[in-house]
């Protein structure tokens, strides 16, 4: 990774570096950045309704000067991130003249960036494409990476494809509009990277939650940037999710779990990371002795985005189970992402089942305490 300038972060990628802008007012000046990128045959904006009303007039003036310019919406609820999405987008693309030379601007959060990106991938075999992320999951985090893909009545993201952006656009100002509950849960992800790779980005958030969570303007861009760059780095060095990315998913095990046995509809995706990173850390504590303090410091911070939905009256077992059924599971063994310290995390998969379990069962108790402590004594009993 690195930078054309202050505010700009390279991404490597096989089909081609790209750049990340994270600036405020970006939106305004998408037009310049995109224009940078060539002449295109035509230019097909993908976003969703609910995005279009918030940010639509600024990126519209942003692109004033791009010709030929369209724009398409779709429904970006998760429950239409489907094939049946993808192909009404693909046979409007068809119906617009849209060719192999056209370009797709994804504007949305991390639905809109996932359905519109394998569009991108899959139209004609490929067309160049832009992300335009709206929410903090996409801009820290979806929109940064190559990851596409829709879910299949299956299971979530299991039809998808690695297709690299030409050029990702983030401006901090376009999450003003975003709902309270969607802002908080995005800032699970972002303390991830403070968890697993930046100490010092984790210290900067217990500092300036308060100013963050008023969503003051610098803070929240000094924390979107280093967490891309964090995310740049790590898929620079992991496009395919050989090894080292899988880092990414801390807290995702039990999130998805947590996700699954409430039928996607108790949590956001962020709250139920929150709650995941809570357990990853209590397990960190169990398993390879993450220190005590870290423990709590990740669970008080945690605590500080909340409230969070409630932990779900499902059987502990119950939730192991949906753990195991998890697509990110190597030949059947739960695989966990912990962190030894803070600003370190590897990948585990010899964790006995029974430690898992355990933080199941009593962790939600733990997390809950007015005081954080982090001995899980009544595991053993
Ligand atoms: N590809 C990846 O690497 C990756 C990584 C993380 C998450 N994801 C995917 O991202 C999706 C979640 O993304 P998300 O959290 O951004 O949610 P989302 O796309 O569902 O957006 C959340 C809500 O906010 C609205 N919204 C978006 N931007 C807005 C704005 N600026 N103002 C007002 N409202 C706005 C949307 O219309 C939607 O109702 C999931 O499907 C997940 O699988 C993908
Ligand atoms: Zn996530």
């Amino acid at each position: 990774m690195t930078s054309a300038n202050a505010h700009s972060i390279r991404v490597r990628a096989a089909s081609g570096d790209y750049a990340v802008v994270c600036e405020r007012g970006l939106l305004a000046r998408a037009g310049t950045q995109i224009a940078a990128l060539g002449k295109f045959s035509s230019v097909h904006v993908l976003t969703s309704p609910k995005v279009w009303r918030a940010v639509g007039r600024t990126v519209k003036r942003g692109l004033s000067k791009i010709p030929r310019l369209q724009v398409h919406t779709f429904p970006d609820r998760e429950a239409a991130k489907n094939l049946t999405t993808v192909e009404a987008i693909a046979r409007e693309l068809v119906r617009a003249g849209a060719d192999r030379h056209s370009l797709l601007i994804a504007v949305g959060g991390g639905v809109v960036g996932d359905v519109a990106g394998f569009v991108a991938a899959s139209y004609l075999r490929g067309v160049s494409l832009v992300q335009v992320p709206t929410t903090v999951v996409a801009q820290v985090d979806s929109a940064v990476g190559g990851k596409t893909g829709v879910n299949l009545p299956e299971g979530k993201n299991l039809i998808g494809a690695f297709y690299p952006p030409r050029l990702v656009l983030v401006d901090p100002d376009a999450l003003k509009s975003l709902p309270e509950r969607e802002f908080r849960g995005g800032l699970a992800e972002v303390i991830k990277y403070g968890v697993i790779a930046d100490a010092k980005l984790f210290a900067y958030l217990e500092e300036q939650m308060e100013e963050i969570l008023a969503r003051g303007r610098e803070p929240l861009e000094h924390i979107i940037r280093r967490a891309i760059g964090i995310k740049a780095e790590l898929v620079s060095k992991d496009e395919r999710e050989s090894g080292l990315r899988e880092i990414l998913n801390y807290g995702h095990t039990f999130a998805h779990a947590l996700e699954s046995s409430t039928k996607y509809r108790r949590y956001q995706h962020g709250e139920a990371v929150a709650w995941g990173m809570m357990c990853a850390a209590l397990l960190g504590h169990e398993v390879i002795q993450t220190p005590a303090d870290d423990v709590a410091r990740i669970i008080a911070l945690v605590r500080r985005i909340g409230p969070l939905p409630a932990w779900p009256a499902v059987p502990a077992t119950k939730l192991f189970a949906a753990m195991r059924a998890d697509k990110k599971t190597k030949f059947g063994k739960v695989r966990f992402v912990l962190s030894p310290r803070l600003g370190q995390a590897r990948s585990y998969d010899g964790v006995a089942n029974e430690r898992a379990v355990c933080v199941l069962r009593f962790g939600p108790q733990f997390i809950l305490r007015p005081k954080v402590t982090v001995e899980l004594e009544n595991c053993h009993a």
